[in-house]
């Protein structure tokens, strides 16, 4: 037999790009191709790439250019592109970059496998399109392996929102939703080869409507799965927030008490520049909202500071709002400008201006992150294990509410749901202990 060829596949940005190598590695499996952990020891490298802000587009480049002298050496490397700066720039990377064999965007990646074969041949292949068919329909059933305890599922892609800042719209496309029955036996297989949790993706993923119901029926459907122990979903847009998906919160208890709900800003009017549809006050009364039917869900959002426009007095409107929501935890960005996007022809905010008002948001949420984790300390939470420790003896896993939680526990514990007390607080984790251990 001969040697199976390799991939090495590496994923830029979000959760999404993740599941799809998963699957882009799942396709290729069924062409003979093995995964490795490098791009020395591969046949083929795909970089699956974010296009978000200018830093994670620029960054494929400067990755592509280190991949040089391993071309040199080894010409018949294949190199990939695929993902978001794929869609955006299309033939352009091949332009700019001569070592690149292969473009494919996040909606035709179905037809690697074809596109991989003549890539072998010798020819070089591009695909941005935004086909008809269901690439899903089109990829090998999955997953042929075991998996981890948690998995991620797509189960809508794409955005009709058009935000003034955004590229999302453009590289992934409408919003699409996948119907209630693959999402289900999808999720069947994840759990018989042993995921526990499932985070469910999407774009504007409570914007869901691939069934009767909308997300919050999708959950609970899912909750009757048997061996599925816990349910998240990301990323949600507030207006997609409807009374059911509320009301889930309170009544699945598969549904974990954590929310990501990106507001962006906390100023009327950059809201409004930013074509978000919502003000402010919509946002904290949904929170409130949310919080009756769960009171203690943790919170999270994205903030874009030094958005065209924004004034010092707006700036102090989204630190109002932090304030006054308080978060478990909070991503945050300097805007950046995105070709083709609305907001790119306005004026920037001054560039010194905006990094400092960076750093005031980020010293107040990493103070409510602080104070969120510290609650914690005392508090008896249920850790699902995913990974050994970083200290011989530890084990590692996520709490309920999303935090990275570790303890001194057998590794036959990996995999299981444990209650455990938390004792301490680090920058970034919890330690605890698995309370049925002697
Ligand atoms: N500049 C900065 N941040 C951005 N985001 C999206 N587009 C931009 C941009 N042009 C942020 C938003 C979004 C997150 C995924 O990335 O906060 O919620
Ligand atoms: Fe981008 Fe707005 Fe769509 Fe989110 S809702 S993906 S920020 S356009």
């Amino acid at each position: 037999m001969s040697e199976p060829k390799k991939l090495f596949i590496k994923s830029y940005g979000c959760q999404m790009n993740v599941y799809d190598s998963e699957r882009m590695a799942e396709a290729l499996g069924a062409e003979g191709y093995v995964t490795v952990d490098s791009a020395e020891a591969a046949d083929m490298v795909l970089l699956n790439t974010c296009h978000i802000r200018e830093k994670a587009a620029e960054k494929v480049y400067s990755d592509l250019g280190r991949l040089r002298p391993l071309k040199t050496a080894k010409p018949d490397l294949k190199i990939g592109v695929a993902g978001c700066v794929a869609q955006a720039e299309g033939e352009e990377i091949l332009r700019r970059m001569p070592l690149v064999d292969l473009v494919v965007g996040p909606q035709s990646y179905h037809r690697l496998p074809a596109m991989t074969k003549a890539v072998e041949g010798g020819a070089r292949a591009v695909d941005t399109d935004f086909p008809e068919e269901d690439k899903f329909d089109h990829l090998p059933e999955r997953p042929a392996r075991a998996v981890g305890p948690t998995a991620f599922l797509t189960v809508q892609e794409g955005c009709d929102k058009f935000c003034a800042f955004c590229v999302v719209p453009y590289t992934r496309g409408a919003e699409v939703s996948r119907p209630a029955d693959r999402i289900l036996s999808e999720a069947r297989v994840l759990v018989e080869k042993g995921a526990k949790e499932i985070t469910l993706l999407g774009q504007n993923v409570n914007a869901w409507h691939g069934g009767a119901g909308g997300l919050g029926a999708l959950v609970r459907h899912l909750a009757a799965i048997d061996g599925l122990e816990r349910i998240r979903y990301t990323t949600s847009h507030p207006n997609d927030m409807d009374d059911d998906l509320i009301a889930a919160h309170g009544d699945c208890e598969k549904l974990m008490p954590y929310l990501h709900l990106p507001v962006q800003s906390g100023s009327d009017r950059i809201l409004k520049a930013m074509a978000r549809k919502h003000t402010a006050a919509d946002y904290l009364r949904l929170v409130e909202r949310i919080r009756a039917a769960r009171p203690d869900i943790l919170l999270t959002s994205d903030f874009i500071v030094g958005f065209p426009g924004e004034t010092e007095a707006d700036f102090q409107a989204t630190l109002d709002l932090i304030e006054a929501v308080g978060y478990g935890t909070a991503f945050s960005f300097k805007y950046s400008a995105r070709p083709g996007t609305p907001a790119a022809e306005k004026t920037p905010v001054d560039a010194a201006e905006a990094d400092d008002r960076l750093q005031r948001l980020q010293a107040l949420l990493t103070r409510q992150q602080k104070a969120a984790q510290a609650a914690m300390v005392g508090r008896e939470v249920k850790v699902l294990f995913e990974k050994p420790g970083r200290q011989a003896g530890q084990i590692t896993g996520k709490s309920d509410y999303l935090h990275a939680v570790h303890a001194e526990a057998p590794e036959a514990m990996i995999g299981t749901i444990q209650r455990v007390r938390i004792t301490r607080s680090d920058p970034n984790s919890l330690a605890g202990v698995v309370t049925n251990l002697p």
